[in-house]
């Protein structure tokens, strides 16, 4: 059911035949999610401590990225990651992030896979990690975020994920001033998105895609 793909700037990324659907852009996941997750949400927030929210876990490339950015920017990241679906340990090992993360986050990225679900964990001296086997469909928030990295299967796909319900219970649990990012545009995700509250703002997207989404929580 799952494969790994080759993407089109060199990145691996898994496509999903059950449900047609890449786990990134196929125009090239390391970009994608550097364009969308860091650039436009993580380096958007000037905390020197950001509690993140990422919703789809998945291969974790968004979570090691953020890992190394926090290292550069010397920020501690408490990053929460929601997945009803976790990855078998040996088709990760098979994805060569190595090719683009810094090799000396290899081990680091293992750990990031390795480590228990359900508890906190140190992976780095700047970053502690949350996985959380739950559906986001069913899962009441307990903490507060500064930033949120919405990266479900899209909307045409799971629908209920991009629902006007679960937005709001993300912005209900959002800090002041905090933001959600995400790689749709789609009309329905900004309508859903403003009926939680958030303002939507469209920003330039990577390649192969026009447009993405930050919503902010002005409050
Ligand atoms: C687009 S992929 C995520 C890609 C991931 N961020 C990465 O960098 O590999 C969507 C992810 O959402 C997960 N997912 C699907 N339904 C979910 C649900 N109801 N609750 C939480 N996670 C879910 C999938 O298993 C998958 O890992």
């Amino acid at each position: 059911m799952l494969e790994i793909k080759k993407t089109l700037d060199g990145s691996l990324t898994l496509y999903n035949s059950k449900l047609n659907e890449h786990y990134h852009s196929t125009f090239g996941a390391y970009t994608e999610s550097m364009h969308v997750f860091i650039k436009n949400g993580f380096q958007f927030i000037t905390k020197n401590k950001i509690h993140v929210l990422e919703v789809g876990f998945g291969t974790g490339l968004n979570a090691i990225l953020t890992c190394e950015t926090a290292i550069l920017k010397n920020t501690l990241v408490n990053y929460t990651a929601l997945e009803l679906y976790p990855l078998d340990l040996k088709l990760i090992s098979n994805l060569n992030y190595a090719g683009v993360i810094n090799p000396t986050l290899i081990d680091t990225f293992s750990k990031m896979h390795e480590c228990a679900w359900n508890q906190n964990v140190m992976i780095h001296t700047d970053f502690y990690l949350q996985k959380i086997n739950a559906d986001l469909n069913k899962y009441r928030f307990t903490d507060f975020y500064d930033l949120v990295y919405f990266d479900a299967f899209g909307p045409d796909i799971q629908p209920e994920m991009w629902s006007s319900e679960n937005f709001k219970k993300i912005y209900d649990s959002l800090n002041p001033n905090g933001i959600l990012v995400t790689y749709s545009s789609k009309g329905s995700v900004k309508q859903n998105l403003r009926d939680a509250g958030f303002k939507v703002i469209r920003l330039a997207g990577p390649p192969g895609k026009r447009h993405i989404l930050r919503a902010e929580k002005n409050e």
